[in-house]
C-alpha cells in the first residue's frame, strides 16, 4: 500500500508522529537546536520539549541529508531529520531516510515551514514514496503500514501542483518496480501486455498488441527469433498518448526492452548471472509505467511507447548461434550469441518506429550490457545519442530527477567488428576476428544505430542502474524503476522537444 500525501498549513490533530527537519546551518558544534517556530509546533503536537532538548544535546545531530533521530517523548514520537542544504537531491534523500523509519507508523506530519518550494516538495515526495517501497509475493498477513503523510507548509496552494507531480512520478516508479519484481513464471510476454493494456485503459492511452502470429506475418524477425525457444510466445506492445486540447507539438517514441526472462538462450548464462534476469524487462516496465502517467502530468507532446516483449529460453525450437534472421525493414543479422538478445528485439522496434511512426525523436532504454556497469558502475546509466540537443535534454532531466546518467561515445571506428560474411551485420563481434575492441556497451549501441534511419535517437543502457544490491537513498534493493523519473521530468517539462522538431 502506498501512503497518501497531503498539504496542510497546520499539524493535523491525531498524527502519530511528527517529523522536524534540521539543516547543518541550525547546528553548531553541539548539534541541532530547535528554533522558536518548530518548538511551538512540537509543543502543540503534545511532545515533551524537555526530553527532546535533552536528546538533541546528547546526540548532536548535524542535519546532513539522510540523518534521522527518532525520539519517543512520552506518548508522542518525534523524528528530527537532517535535510542538508535542502537541495532537491537532499530532500529526496531525507524523504527516503524518513520513510524507512516510519514504515509502521499510521500517520505522520512533517513540518516544512516557510521556504518549501515546488522542486523541493516534488523531490521530498519522491523520496518518501520510493524510500518506503517494498515488495512481497502474495503476502497474506500484512504488517501495519504507513497510511498518510501530512506536509505542513505555510502556503499549500503555492506548491500543490509540484507535490502532485512528485506523487505521480513516484507512483509510476513504484509500478515499474512492481513489474520488475514479479517472478517470470507469472510475467510472460502476454501477462506484461495485459498489464500494459489495463494501465493504458485507466490512463487514457490507446493500446495495440501484436501476438506471435502477427509478429511473424509483420516481419518482426528479431522478436520472433528471440521468443521462439519459449513456450510463452512474444508480443509487441504499442501504447499511444495524444495530448488533449491545443495542437500537438511533436512526437516522441519511447522503446523499452521487454525480455521477461533472459536465460541467455542456447548461449546459456551461468546460474549466478541468470538469477537477476527476471528484471531484464525493467526498461519495458519503465516505459509502460511512464506512459501511464503522461495524462496526469498533462504532457504536451504526442508519445508512443513500444515494448518488444519476449522470453529468451533454450529449447528444441530456440534460435541457434549462427542463424541468420531478417529484421523489420529487411536488415539481416547473423546471430553469433543468443544472449545478445536485447538488441535483436530492439532492432525491430527501432526500425518499425522509423518506418511507420514518423517520430521527431526516438529514445530507447534497455538493460543491454554487463559492460556498461564495468564502465559506469551502478548509479549512472550510459547515454548514447546521435544528436547533441537530445542528449542535453536527457542529461538535464537526469540531473533534475536524481537519476544518474553519463554520455558515452558512438565510436565509428568500432563499427567494423559487427561485419558479417553472410548477413548485413552480426549481433556481436566475432571472437578471433582480430576486431575485438572490447567496449561492449558501445558496440551494442552501434548495432542499434543501424536501425534508426535518419531519426534523432538516444539510447540509455540501464543494465547497471536497473537493479540495486542494497537500499541506498531513494533506491531500494532489487529493481529500481530507473528511467521513469528521468523520462517524466523530461516529458513533463514545458517544452521537451525544444530545438528538436
Ligand atoms: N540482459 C543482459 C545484460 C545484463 C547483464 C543486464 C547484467 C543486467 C545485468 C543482456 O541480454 C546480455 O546478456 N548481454 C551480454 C551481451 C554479450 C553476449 C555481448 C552481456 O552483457 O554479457
Ligand atoms: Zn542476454
Ligand atoms: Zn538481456
Amino acid at each position: 500500500m502506498q501512503p497518501t500525501l497531503e498539504l496542510t498549513d497546520q499539524v493535523p490533530v491525531g498524527v502519530a508522529a511528527l517529523v522536524v527537519p534540521v539543516t547543518p546551518g541550525t547546528a553548531g558544534d553541539d548539534g541541532a537546536v530547535l528554533a522558536g517556530r518548530e518548538r511551538d509546533q512540537v509543543e502543540s503536537f503534545g511532545a515533551d520539549l524537555a526530553t527532546l532538548d535533552a536528546v538533541l544535546a546528547r546526540e548532536k545531530i548535524k542535519g546532513n541529508a539522510g540523518d534521522v533521530l527518532v525520539i519517543p517523548t512520552g506518548k508522542r514520537l518525534v523524528l528530527v531529520a537532517g535535510v542538508g542544504e535542502a537541495s532537491p537531491r537532499d530532500l529526496r534523500r531525507a524523504g527516503a531516510a524518513i520513510a524507512r523509519r516510519i514504515k509502521s507508523v499510521a500517520s505522520v506530519g512533517i513540518t516544512l515551514g516557510r521556504q518549501a518550494n515546488g522542486p523541493q516538495l516534488r523531490a521530498l515526495a519522491e523520496g518518501l514514496l520510493l524510500g518506503g517501497y517494498s515488495f512481497r509475493v502474495g503476502a497474506e498477513t500484512k504488517p501495519p503500514t504507513l497510511e498518510s503523510i501530512a506536509l505542513v507548509v505555510d502556503r499549500p496552494g503555492a506548491v500543490a501542483a509540484a507535490l502532485r507531480h512528485g506523487v505521480i512520478t513516484a507512483t509510476a516508479s513504484r509500478i515499474a518496480r512492481d513489474l520488475a519484481n514479479t517472478p517470470s513464471s507469472t510475467k510472460t510476454p502476454a501477462w506484461l501486455a495485459k498489464q500494459a493494456t489495463t494501465a493504458a485503459r485507466r490512463s487514457g492511452l490507446t493500446a495495440r498488441v501484436l501476438d506471435d502470429r502477427e509478429l511473424r506475418a509483420g516481419g518482426f524477425g528479431g522478436i520472433v527469433a528471440v521468443g521462439m525457444g519459449s513456450v510463452n510466445p512474444p508480443r509487441l506492445i504499442e501504447l499511444s498518448y495524444l495530448p488533449a486540447g491545443e495542437p500537438v507539438a511533436g512526437h516522441v517514441v519511447l522503446i523499452g526492452k521487454g525480455i521477461t526472462f533472459d536465460s541467455g538462450g542456447l548461449s546459456l548464462k551461468p546460474n549466478a548471472g541468470m538469477i537477476a534476469m527476471k528484471t531484464d524487462m525493467a526498461a519495458g516496465g519503465a516505459v509502460i509505467a511512464a506512459m501511464a502517467a503522461l495524462r496526469d502530468l498533462d504532457v504536451r507532446v504526442r508519445v508512443t511507447g513500444l515494448v518488444p516483449a519476449a522470453e529468451n529460453m533454450p529449447s528444441g525450437s530456440a534460435q541457434r548461434p549462427s542463424d541468420v534472421i531478417t529484421h523489420y525493414g529487411g536488415t539481416t543479422v547473423e546471430v553469433l550469441n543468443t544472449d545478445a538478445e536485447g538488441r535483436l528485439v530492439l532492432a525491430d522496434a527501432l526500425a518499425y518506429a522509423d518506418a511507420k511512426l514518423d517520430p521527431d525523436v526516438i529514445v530507447d532504454l534497455a538493460t543491454l550490457t554487463g559492460a556498461i556497469s564495468s564502465g559506469l558502475g551502478k548509479r549512472h546509466a550510459g547515454l548514447f545519442a546521435n544528436d547533441d540537443k537530445l542528449a542535453a535534454a536527457l542529461l538535464s532531466a537526469g540531473a533534475a530527477s536524481g537519476e544518474g546518467i553519463w554520455r558515452m561515445p558512438l565510436v565509428d571506428d568500432y563499427r567494423d567488428c559487427l561485419d558479417s560474411p553472410v548477413a548485413d551485420l552480426a549481433n556481436v563481434s566475432r571472437a578471433g576476428s582480430g576486431k575485438d575492441y572490447n567496449g561492449g556497451a558501445i558496440v551494442a549501441a552501434l548495432f542499434l544505430r543501424e536501425f534508426v534511419g535518419r531519426r534523432r535517437w538516444a539510447h540509455l543502457d540501464i543494465a547497471g542502474v536497473g537493479r540495486a544490491e542494497a537500499d541506498e537513498h531513494e533506491v531500494t534493493k532489487g529493481p529500481t524503476g530507473y528511467g521513469v523519473r528521468l523520462l517524466l521530468h523530461w516529458l513533463g517539462s514545458a517544452d521537451p522537444l525544444r530545438g528538436l522538431r
